[in-house]
C-alpha cells in the first residue's frame, strides 16, 4: 500500500511537476527524458540532439545573436520571426517600394536580397569543459584574480580545442559560474531575405497587443542560407549557392489541441531565476520603474511624430518597437512579480535554505550569504540606479547623445591606445554612422532630450549629477545643443571628424552635445562605473556559491541553469490559462478574431483587403480546420527574449508552430516562473503556409517544404492493422 502511495506520487509528479526549465541539449538524456516521455514526447533524446548523426539540433540556428530560426527545406529556407528580421526588411524599404507595409516575396532565387550585417550560427557539438576552465583557480582567493584566470583559460581552450578551420570555440558559463561548457559552432554570413508579410499581418496588433493573449499575430519571415561550393560559410558573393542543412524540419499540418505535447527549441538569451529576494525587490521598487518612467518620455514623443509623418514612421519603426517592447515587459513583470507574491514566496524560500544550512552542517560555507546578499544590495543601490539612468538616457534613448558617447570613447582610445587605434576607430564610426544618420530626425531627437535630460537632472541619484545638471532649463538647454552642434548631421559630422587626433579632438571639445556627454561620461565612468563593477563582482562571486549550495543541499530536484543565449530546450504542452477571477483563456485564436480587431486604416489593428477576401470566401485550402484557419497558440513552454523565432515542435519532430512571444501576466517567468499563469505565445504553422501560399502566392516557398501529416498517417496505419 505504502508502496503503492508511493508510485501514485511520483507518477502525479512526473506527469504533472512542470516548473518549467531551459534545458541543455546534451544533457536531456539523464535529466529530462522520463518527464518528456510522460508529456507524450515519440522522439529519442537522440533525435533531438546527436553529435554524430544529424538531429534536431542541426536545423536551429541562432538567428543574427539575438533571435532563433529553423531550417526548413533542403535549401537553406529558413523560419524567424517578422520582428527578427524587421531590421533587415526595413533596411530594403524606402517610401516608394516599402516592404514594412506592403510584404515582400523572391519569387525567384535571384530576387532573393542580401543583408550586410546578418549571420546565422549553428551548434556542431557541446561538451562539458568545466574542469579545463577552472584549472589553476582553486588557489586563489582574490575574485578578481580568480576570474582573469578563467578568462585567460577559456582564451587558451578555445585556441586549443580541436575544430574545423572554419569553425569556432566558444565557452559559456552555467550555473553562474559552476559549470562550463564548450560550443563548437559555423556561422553563415550570406543570408538573404526571402518573404515577409505586411506588417499589417506581421505585426497585426503592434504595440498595443504586444506581450498579450488572445493574440493575432502572423509574426514570421523568410530567409536563405547561402553557401560557397562546399556547403561552407563564405561571405557573399553571386556564386553562392544555397545551403544544404544536416537536417530541416518537416511541417506537420495537422495542428494543435489543448495537451498536446510540445518542444521548444531556441537560445533564450537571459533569465534571473535565483535571484535573492532583496534583489527583485530593488527590480519591482526602484530600477523598473525608473527605466519605465524614461522609456514612456521617449516613445510618447517618438510616436507623436510617427502619426503624422510617414517618412519618419519608416525611420523610427523599428527603434521604437525595440524601446517599446522592453518598456512594456518591464510593466507586466513588475506588475506579475507583485500579483504572484513572487518576493515573500522567495523570503519563505530562504528561510528554508537557511535551516537546510544548518541541517547539513554548512553554515560555514553557506551561512552568511543571504546577510551578504542584503548588505551588498543595499550598498549597490545607488549605483545601479545611476547606472540604469546613465544607459537608458545617454547610451540609448537620446540619440544625439549616444553619438556623442561613441565620441567620448573615440577620444578616451586616443588617450590610451594613440594615435593609429584613434584613426582605425574613427573610420569605423564613420561608416557605422551613415546607416545611424539615414534613420535620424532632429526635432524627434531634440524633443526627447529635453524629455529625458530633465528626468536625469531631477531623478537620478544626486551625488553622480555633473554641477551643470543640477538645475536646468531642459528647453533652452534643448534648444541650445541641438541648434549648434555638429553632431546634428552626418555631413556637419564628417567634417568635424576630419584632420589629425589632435585638431580633431580640439574640435569636438569645442561641440556643446559633445561637452555634454563628457560631463556626463567623465562623472559615470569614475563614479559610478567603478563602483557598480566592484560590488556587482562580489554578488556575482555570491551567487556563484549560493547556486553551488542550492544544487548541493536539493540533490534529488533538478535544477535548470539561467538561461545565456546558449541552445536549450523546453518542453511542455498546449495550454489555456485563468488570467483573472472568472475569466478562462482557450489557447488557439482564429482569423476570426483578427477580423474581430479589425479598424480599417489603423496603424495597429488594419487588415489587408486581400485577407479579407480570402476570409470572407472562407478559402484556407489544406490549412483550415472545421472551416476555420488558427493562427496563434499557447503552451506551457519556459521561454524567455532569444526565443523568439524558435520552433514549436510535435512529439515526433515536425515543426507546428514558430515561437514569437509569452502572455502578460506571465511576463515575470525571467525571474519568477509561475506554471499556472506563464505561456509562450506560437504562430500555427498552417498560417504562416496559408500566407505564403494563398496570400502571397508563392507557390515556390511551398514546393520546397516538407509538408507532413502524422496524426493522419497514425489513424490509416492503424486501420490497416485493424483490417489485417
Ligand atoms: N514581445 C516580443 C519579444 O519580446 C515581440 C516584440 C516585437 N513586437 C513589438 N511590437 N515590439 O520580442
Ligand atoms: N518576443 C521575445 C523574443 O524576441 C520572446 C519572449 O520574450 O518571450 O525573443
Amino acid at each position: 500500500m505504502r508502496f503503492l502511495k508511493l508510485f501514485v506520487l511520483l507518477f502525479v509528479i512526473q506527469t504533472q511537476a512542470q516548473q518549467g526549465g531551459m534545458w541543455i541539449p546534451s544533457l536531456l538524456k539523464g535529466m529530462n527524458e522520463t518527464e518528456m516521455k510522460n508529456l507524450g514526447m515519440k522522439m529519442s533524446i537522440k533525435e533531438i540532439y546527436d553529435v554524430n548523426q544529424s538531429s534536431l539540433k542541426d536545423a536551429v540556428p541562432h538567428f543574427n545573436g539575438g533571435c532563433t530560426s529553423e531550417v526548413i527545406s533542403p535549401k537553406g529556407l529558413i523560419l524567424t520571426n517578422h520582428h527578427c528580421g524587421f531590421s533587415q526588411i526595413q533596411s530594403h524599404s524606402t517610401v516608394e517600394n516599402d516592404y514594412l507595409t506592403d510584404g515582400f516575396w523572391a519569387y525567384k532565387m535571384e530576387d532573393e536580397l542580401p543583408n550586410e550585417n546578418l549571420y546565422v550560427t549553428f551548434i556542431v557539438k557541446i561538451e562539458d569543459v568545466t574542469s579545463a576552465v577552472l584549472e589553476g583557480t582553486a588557489s586563489l582567493t582574490n575574485e578578481a584574480e580568480k576570474q582573469n584566470k578563467i578568462q585567460e583559460n577559456i582564451a587558451m581552450l578555445s585556441r586549443t580545442l580541436p575544430k574545423e578551420k572554419w569553425q569556432e570555440n566558444k565557452i559559456r558559463t552555467f550555473y553562474e559560474g559552476n559549470q562550463y561548457m564548450l560550443f563548437v559552432t559555423e556561422t553563415f554570413t550570406d543570408v538573404r531575405l526571402v518573404g515577409a508579410p505586411p506588417s499589417s499581418i506581421g505585426k497585426f496588433g503592434s504595440d498595443t497587443d504586444n506581450w498579450v493573449w488572445p493574440r493575432h499575430t502572423g509574426d514570421f519571415s523568410l530567409f536563405r542560407i547561402y553557401a560557397d561550393k562546399n556547403n561552407r560559410p563564405a561571405a557573399y558573393s553571386k556564386d553562392n549557392v544555397p545551403y544544404t542543412p544536416k537536417h530541416f524540419l518537416p511541417i506537420s499540418l495537422d495542428g494543435v489541441t489543448e495537451d498536446d505535447f510540445t518542444i521548444v527549441f531556441g537560445y533564450p538569451g537571459k533569465t534571473n531565476e535565483y535571484l535573492p529576494s532583496v534583489a527583485i525587490e530593488q527590480i519591482v521598487n526602484e530600477l523598473n520603474p525608473a527605466k519605465i518612467e524614461i522609456r514612456d518620455r521617449a516613445l510618447k514623443v517618438a510616436d507623436s511624430y510617427m502619426r503624422k509623418d510617414n517618412a519618419i514612421k519608416i525611420q523610427y519603426a523599428s527603434k521604437y518597437a525595440g524601446i517599446a517592447n522592453y518598456w512594456k515587459k518591464w510593466i507586466g513583470e513588475t506588475q506579475g512579480l507583485k500579483k504572484s507574491n513572487a518576493i515573500a514566496i522567495k523570503k519563505e524560500s530562504e528561510k528554508i535554505f537557511q535551516t537546510k544550512v544548518a541541517k547539513a552542517g554548512k553554515e560555514k560555507e553557506y551561512g552568511s550569504l543571504l546577510a551578504d546578499f542584503n548588505k551588498n544590495y543595499a550598498e549597490i543601490a545607488p549605483y545601479a540606479l545611476a547606472r540604469d539612468y546613465f544607459q537608458e538616457v545617454v547610451q540609448r534613448n537620446t540619440e544625439l547623445l549616444s553619438v556623442g558617447y561613441r565620441l567620448y570613447l573615440l577620444e578616451q582610445v586616443y588617450k590610451s591606445n594613440g594615435e593609429q587605434s584613434f584613426n582605425d576607430r574613427k573610420n569605423n564610426l564613420i561608416t557605422a554612422l551613415s546607416g545611424f544618420y539615414k534613420n535620424f530626425n532632429l526635432n524627434v531627437d531634440q524633443n526627447v532630450f529635453e524629455q529625458l535630460i530633465e528626468l536625469y537632472s531631477k531623478k537620478s541619484p544626486k551625488q553622480f549629477l555633473p554641477q551643470s545638471l543640477t538645475n536646468i532649463d531642459a528647453k533652452n538647454l534643448a534648444t541650445e545643443i541641438y541648434s549648434k552642434s555638429r553632431l546634428r548631421s552626418y555631413e556637419d559630422l564628417k567634417e568635424l571628424l576630419t584632420g589629425d587626433a589632435k585638431t580633431v579632438l580640439a574640435n569636438l571639445n569645442k561641440d556643446k552635445a559633445f561637452q555634454l556627454v563628457k560631463e556626463l561620461a567623465d562623472k559615470y565612468s569614475t563614479e559610478v562605473a567603478p563602483k557598480y563593477d566592484e560590488i556587482n563582482l562580489t554578488i556575482t562571486a555570491l551567487q556563484r556559491t549560493y547556486m553551488k549550495a542550492q544544487l548541493e543541499l536539493n540533490k534529488d530536484s533538478r535544477i535548470f541553469p539561467d538561461a545565456n543565449s546558449t541552445l536549450r530546450v523546453t518542453y511542455g504542452k498546449v495550454k489555456g490559462y485563468e488570467p483573472k477571477d472568472a475569466t478562462i483563456y482557450t489557447p488557439v485564436t482564429y482569423l476570426e478574431g483578427v477580423m474581430e480587431k479589425y479598424i480599417p486604416g489603423d496603424y495597429e489593428f488594419d487588415v489587408p483587403s486581400k485577407l479579407i477576401d480570402l476570409y470572407n470566401a472562407k478559402d484556407y485550402g489544406m490549412y483550415g480546420e472545421n472551416g476555420k484557419l488558427p493562427v496563434n497558440f499557447i503552451g506551457t513552454n519556459h521561454t524567455t527574449g532569444g526565443n523568439s523565432g524558435s520552433p514549436a515542435i510535435d512529439a515526433n519532430g515536425n515543426l507546428i508552430g514558430l515561437n514569437f512571444d509569452r502572455v502578460w501576466e506571465g511576463t515575470m517567468s525571467d525571474i519568477y516562473y509561475d506554471p499556472s499563469i506563464c505561456r509562450n505565445i506560437m504562430v500555427d504553422v498552417r498560417y504562416i503556409l496559408f500566407i505564403m501560399d494563398k496570400y502571397a502566392g508563392a507557390k515556390n516557398l511551398i514546393e520546397e517544404l516538407k509538408l507532413v501529416h502524422p496524426k493522419k498517417a497514425k489513424t490509416l496505419k492503424t486501420k490497416t492493422i485493424k483490417q489485417k
